[in-house]
């Protein structure tokens, strides 16, 4: 059995479909926010889920909130921790803590688009596509290791709105897919990159989503 963190800090949908995707061979350690109002806390608390608060704004510098929380986090033995809409800047030293073993979703089609307001950023460059990442954490903010990515065409009429619906779909078939390959051992990082060890583009973590 593998243990698996989940951290969010705001609704939790991501965290909820991985719950939901019922992972053989995941068990769900513990879900954690930096948020004590993040909606999802409440949702996993009613499904008998560990929940941890450890609110970033007690904390005197962001490296004793990391430590603070790297210390939740190995005291539940995690296998992998699960970034879903985690909204903070991690420190080195955490990434290099969970290097090789933390996962992140990120709503673009990286290496284009890190950081905040990816959507519009993408309406505004005139982008034909749009679409969702996941990624193994590294310290450069919203880069390391792709593992799945998700597209959705970007059609006329769209707002900043729309597409990040239609893309949230997408990340919540796509995240849970990558935490199973992740639990099964499928995920093997070589150079920087994640082997691809199957034939078919859906195995090796390609998605088109279906268009309306
Ligand atoms: C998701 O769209 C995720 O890709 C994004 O926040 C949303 C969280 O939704 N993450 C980032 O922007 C991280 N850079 P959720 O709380 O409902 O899973």
């Amino acid at each position: 059995m593998k243990n698996i963190v989940i951290l969010i800090s705001g609704r939790g949908s991501n965290m909820q479909a991985i719950v939901e995707a019922g992972i053989p061979g995941a068990h769900i350690a513990a879900v954690m926010s930096n948020r004590p109002d993040a909606a999802g806390l409440a949702w996993a608390a009613e499904r008998g889920i560990h929940t941890v608060v450890l609110d970033h704004k007690g904390f005197a510098s962001r490296e004793a909130f990391d430590a603070a929380l790297a210390e939740r986090i190995d005291a539940c033995n995690a296998d992998l921790v699960v970034l879903a809409g985690f909204m903070r800047i991690l420190t080195p030293a955490f990434t290099r803590h969970y290097e090789g073993r933390m996962l992140n979703v990120h709503p673009s089609l990286l290496p284009a688009f890190t950081g905040l307001d990816t959507h519009q950023r993408a309406l505004d460059a005139g982008c034909l596509l749009a679409g969702c990442t996941v990624h193994f954490v590294t310290a450069e903010l919203d880069h390391g290791p792709i593992v799945a990515q998700g597209a959705v065409a970007i059609l006329p009429g769209d707002s900043a709105q729309t597409l990040a619906e239609r893309t949230l779909a997408i990340e919540h078939r796509l995240y849970p897919a990558a935490v199973r390959d992740f639990v099964a051992g499928k995920l093997e990082i070589r150079a920087g990159r994640v082997l691809r060890q199957h034939a078919s583009p859906q195995q090796a973590g390609t998605l088109l989503a279906p268009q309306p």
